[in-house]
């Protein structure tokens, strides 16, 4: 048997919203409200009544909404913030280009998220803030974080670039720091056609300058300026898109966690490690990661099979060169490090059929055999 299975379909995924994205883009496009108009406005409110927050501010992208909100929460030179290096390098990115210094802490293995057991250890009295990745579609161990915060007096600036609609029993991301960042890029569950991102915050003051942050810094008048911004305005087209999509995120995620039910119990006895889901946590399942030291050999099975899979991340970020002198250099985390030589993430969408979902555990059982 030889069944194709893609890691994302982007063109299902528009065919069931082009009843109504096409006469929005036509109508942006007629109107000429290109930016920052009506579909921002409704994509915000609708997150923010989703999200239990009382601010959401578009942007122009993930990396833009973790720059901006760090900004407008005063990161910047001298101030260290600790963070993971098993993500995507905007996390660090950001904080790097603020000046400021990212101390890297180790992750579970399991959960592959920060280790909360390890972030005491690397406070120091320069320590501002602890930027968390919810990392693959679940938030991290969001409780043990902010005790540790709430103790040594950080604030909590959530990286949820992979993590719209993701909550701790009930509370969702957003709500456990000054301000969480959410990305709305082409392969996010939540997906643009290009690039996009929106800010979530409780706090006014924030709210006020990540709105001005957006636009070169740009206060209460026109061409005046408060501070040094940027050029982050959310199209309207890319709004638009992403509010017809929204209408079936539910719907869609549902199908993720079908998908990823069905990898779970069928991988259960596989000589394999499988992801883990924080008590509490629910799971939107962004990606469906599984770690395996063969983990090449694996990939090539698959590929000769059909089945797309990718690895996120093969290099953590303290082993690039531009990052290096942040970090203390290979070995220095250790978790890190093995979950990075061993992590595959395997086809979890919600156009995958559920002979697909087997057709898949069924070849990487074949491949890893049992424990
Ligand atoms: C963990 C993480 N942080 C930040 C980003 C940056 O988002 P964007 O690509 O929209 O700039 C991404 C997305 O790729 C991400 O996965």
């Amino acid at each position: 048997m030889h069944v194709n299975v893609q890691f994302i379909d982007l063109k299902t995924q528009y065919e069931e919203v082009r009843a109504t994205l096409d006469p929005a883009i036509a109508e942006i496009l007629s109107s000429g409200a290109y930016v920052l108009g009506k579909h921002n406005k409704e994509l915000e409110n609708i997150i923010a009544t989703r999200h239990g927050v009382k601010h959401a501010i578009c942007v122009n992208s993930g990396t833009d909404a973790l720059r901006i909100m760090a900004q407008a929460c005063d990161i910047g030179p001298g101030d260290e913030v600790i963070t993971t290096a098993f993500t995507f390098v905007a996390t660090v990115e950001v904080v790097a280009q603020l000046g400021a210094t990212p101390v890297f802490v180790d992750i579970d293995r399991e959960t592959m998220c920060i280790d909360p057991a390890k972030i005491e250890a690397a406070i120091t009295s320069k320590t501002k803030a602890i930027l968390p990745v919810h990392l693959f579609g679940q938030m991290v161990d969001i409780t043990a974080i902010q005790a540790i915060a709430e103790k040594h007096n950080l604030i909590i600036l959530e990286d949820s670039a992979q993590n719209i609609y993701s909550h701790h029993n009930g509370v969702y991301t957003g709500n456990f720091g000054k301000a969480a960042g959410i990305s709305f890029y082409v392969t996010k569950n939540l997906g643009a056609a290009g690039d996009g991102g929106m800010i979530l915050t409780n706090d006014d003051e924030v709210n006020r300058r990540c709105l001005s942050l957006r636009i070169h810094g740009m206060g209460r008048e026109r061409y005046y300026y408060d501070e040094i911004g940027y050029t982050s305005r959310l199209a309207e087209l890319q709004a638009a898109v992403l509010v017809s999509k929204i209408a079936k995120l539910d719907e869609w995620n549902a199908q993720r966690e079908k998908v990823a039910n069905h990898y779970l119990s069928e991988l259960a006895d596989a000589n394999l490690i499988l992801p883990h889901t924080y008590e509490g946590n629910n799971n939107v399942w962004h990606q469906f990661t599984i770690q395996t030291p063969d983990r090449d050999g694996l990939m090539n099975h698959l590929k000769e099979k059909g089945i797309a899979s990718a690895i996120f991340y093969p290099v953590p970020i303290h082993m690039h060169e531009p990052y290096a002198h942040f970090g203390a250099g290979k070995g220095s985390l250790p978790i890190t490090e093995i979950v990075s030589e061993q992590c595959l993430s395997i086809p979890v969408h919600q156009h995958m059929t559920m002979e697909q979902a087997a057709y898949v555990a069924q070849e990487i059982k074949a491949y890893v055999g049992l424990k």
